[in-house]
Parts: C-alpha cells; sequence; structure tokens
C-alpha cells in the first residue's frame, strides 16, 4: 500500500536517516522531504524535496495539500545546548511547528503524525535509574521544558479531537551519516570523529556522566514501527519511554581504545554538564515493549563497530 508521506526538519540528524528509510520502504516519490535548509544531494536528489518554514501554518498546509499528505514525521527542533542560547526562538520553533501539524491532523488534513520527545524532559528530582514511564518530571532546560509541553498537547490533542499522534523519549542518538548539531549527547558521535581524525578527544563531560543513548538504526526502526503498529494498542499518547544502551564517556572511550588502542580522550566540562547531570542514566521502557514490541538491536560495542568502520 502507498501512502504520502512528508519529513519536516529531513536534513538534521534523524530527518536524513529516516527520509531515506522511507523512501526505501515506501518509494521515493512517495516521501516528501522538507526542511528549512537544503541538505545533502543524495536528500534532496533521491525525491521531492521543499523548502518549507514549519512554523508557517500556510505554507505547511499548501504542501500537504499539493502532495496528498496522509502522514508526517515532525523532526524540526532546536536541541537542548542550542536552545539554552536561543531561549525564544527555541520555544517558537518547538511548539508552533507541534500545534500546526496537531492542528492539522484535529483538521482531518492529515491522518497521523509522528513527533520525537526526549530524555530532556525529566529533572534533577526524577529517578535516575531505570527512570520509569510515569514518574516526577521536572524539566531544567528550555528544550525539556517544550518536549513536555509538547508531550501534553499531544495526549490532549489525541484525548479531545481524537489526533493519532504517536511519539517516543528519544535517548542520545549516535549516527554516522548525518552528525548532530546542539545537543548535550553529541560528545558520543564527536568523539569517533575525534578518534580516526586525531587519535584523541576532549570530552565537554565529566567521567561518570552516564546517559541512555541509541544507535541512529535502532532509532529510526523505533520511529516506523511505532507509526505502523495498531493504534488500538497504544496505551501511551503523550510519549514511550525508550531505551537501548546506558554508558559513560569513558566507557565510550573504552570501547575505541580496543579497536584504536592509541585513542586517548581527556575532560573539560562546560555548560553542557550540568544539563547532562539533570538526566536520566538509564531508562525502563517496558511499556514500549508490551504495547508495540519495541526491542533494541545495537549495544556499544556493536555501535563503536559500525560507528568506526563507517566513518573511515
Ligand atoms: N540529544 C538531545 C540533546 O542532547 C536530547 O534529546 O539535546
Amino acid at each position: 500500500m502507498t501512502k504520502s508521506i512528508l519529513i519536516i526538519g529531513a536534513c538534521g540528524q534523524i530527518g536524513t536517516e529516516l527520509t531515506l528509510a522511507l523512501r526505501e520502504k515506501y518509494g521515493d516519490v512517495n516521501v516528501i522531504a522538507s526542511d528549512i535548509r537544503e541538505g545533502t544531494d543524495v536528500l534532496m536528489k533521491s525525491g521531492p524535496f521543499e523548502i518549507l518554514d514549519a512554523t508557517n501554518y500556510d505554507a505547511l498546509e499548501d504542501i500537504v495539500m499539493h502532495y496528498e499528505v496522509e502522514e508526517v514525521y515532525l523532526m524540526a527542533a532546536m536541541l537542548s545546548a542550542t536552545a539554552e542560547k536561543f531561549p525564544e526562538r527555541a520555544w517558537t520553533l518547538n511548539m508552533n511547528s507541534l500545534f500546526n501539524t496537531l492542528n492539522l491532523a484535529k483538521e482531518k488534513k492529515i491522518d497521523k503524525l509522528f513527533w520525537p520527545s526526549s530524555i530532556a524532559v525529566f529533572g534533577s528530582n526524577t529517578p535516575k535509574e531505570q527512570t520509569p514511564q510515569h514518574t516526577l518530571m521536572e524539566p531544567s532546560t528550555v528544550y525539556g521544558i517544550s518536549k513536555q509541553t509538547g508531550e501534553r498537547w499531544c495526549a490532549y490533542y489525541h484525548a479531545k479531537y481524537g489526533v493519532d499522534v504517536r511519539s517516543v523519549r528519544f535517548p542520545g542518538l549516535i549516527s554516522w551519516k548525518t552528525q548532530p548539531g546542539g545537543g548535550t549527547t553529541d560528545y558520543a558521535v564527536e568523539i569517533y570523529v575525534k578518534a580516526l581524525e586525531k587519535g584523541s578527544y576532549s570530552c565537554f563531560l565529566k567521567k561518570g556522566t552516564k546517559l541512555p543513548m541509541m544507535f541512529m538504526d535502532d532509532a529510526i526502526r523505533a520511529a516506523i514501527e511505532l507509526m505502523e503498529s495498531d493504534g488500538a494498542k497504544l496505551s501511551i499518547r503523550s510519549s514511550y519511554n525508550l531505551g537501548a544502551m546506558s554508558f559513560a564517556p569513558e566507557e565510550i572511550a573504552e570501547s575505541i581504545q580496543a579497536v584504536i588502542p592509541t585513542f586517548t580522550i581527556s575532560y573539560n566540562p562546560d555548560f553542557r554538564q550540568a544539563i547532562a547531570d539533570s538526566w536520566p542514566s538509564s531508562i525502563d521502557d517496558s511499556q514500549a515493549r508490551k504495547d508495540w514490541g519495541w526491542s533494541p538491536e545495537f549495544d556499544l560495542a556493536r555501535t563503536t563497530a559500525e560507528m568506526l568502520e563507517n566513518l573511515r
């Protein structure tokens, strides 16, 4: 069955791989990539591409109508570290793009919406280990506040207007095709790049900062599997906890040293340390496993092997 899918923020870290995966699955012409800026050649030339500012409702609606879009993946957002520098811009982008797509669904102009939340919805008063699905949430970052608020709006639009919105709380995402920008977990990508370029890495988080992480292939599969699952089985319409692995900088360094024995790491924490300290160390994702069969495939050793091989 073919359907028309729109990716918003298609040139970003998740959007690039998600677009290519969906094109592979549903056919190049049926997956419309959009972003506020241009992306890689492979992304822009493998199927339809539109320049789109997702905070502009009319522009978004035009594209949805033109391509008869049925499903939207809204991946545009300002991440945690950048959002601390531009609080109002982050709030405008993260919230208005969500409202615009939720309203399209409310008006039945699209059938289904995927919107990612994040481990940033949790705060320093949240239990750190095996953080439960339902728990105390007091985010301390602009990004976390926008994601937590977004979750409440998703649940509200589902309950009040029957909007079919689906969401996961992504941990830090590790990828080699497109690098992340402006996140607190970005060190877990930079470390591989620097290991190959320089043989050493100066980490902006300190030793012992254990955070939940995931390899991009797992993240893409999670989004698509959740969107394809039976809606009647989904008990969470705010956002599902999602886990794969957890590690601290010294552990990722050790896994690199197993392949590149001369690799060295040093620690120079900056303002991102406080953000990382407020987030969980590991995630209880049993509700996602139960409701739609979530199961991750990549651990740290496999992630390191994939990253080093592909970045080379
Ligand atoms: N990876 C994101 C960040 O660091 C968290 O969702 O901002």
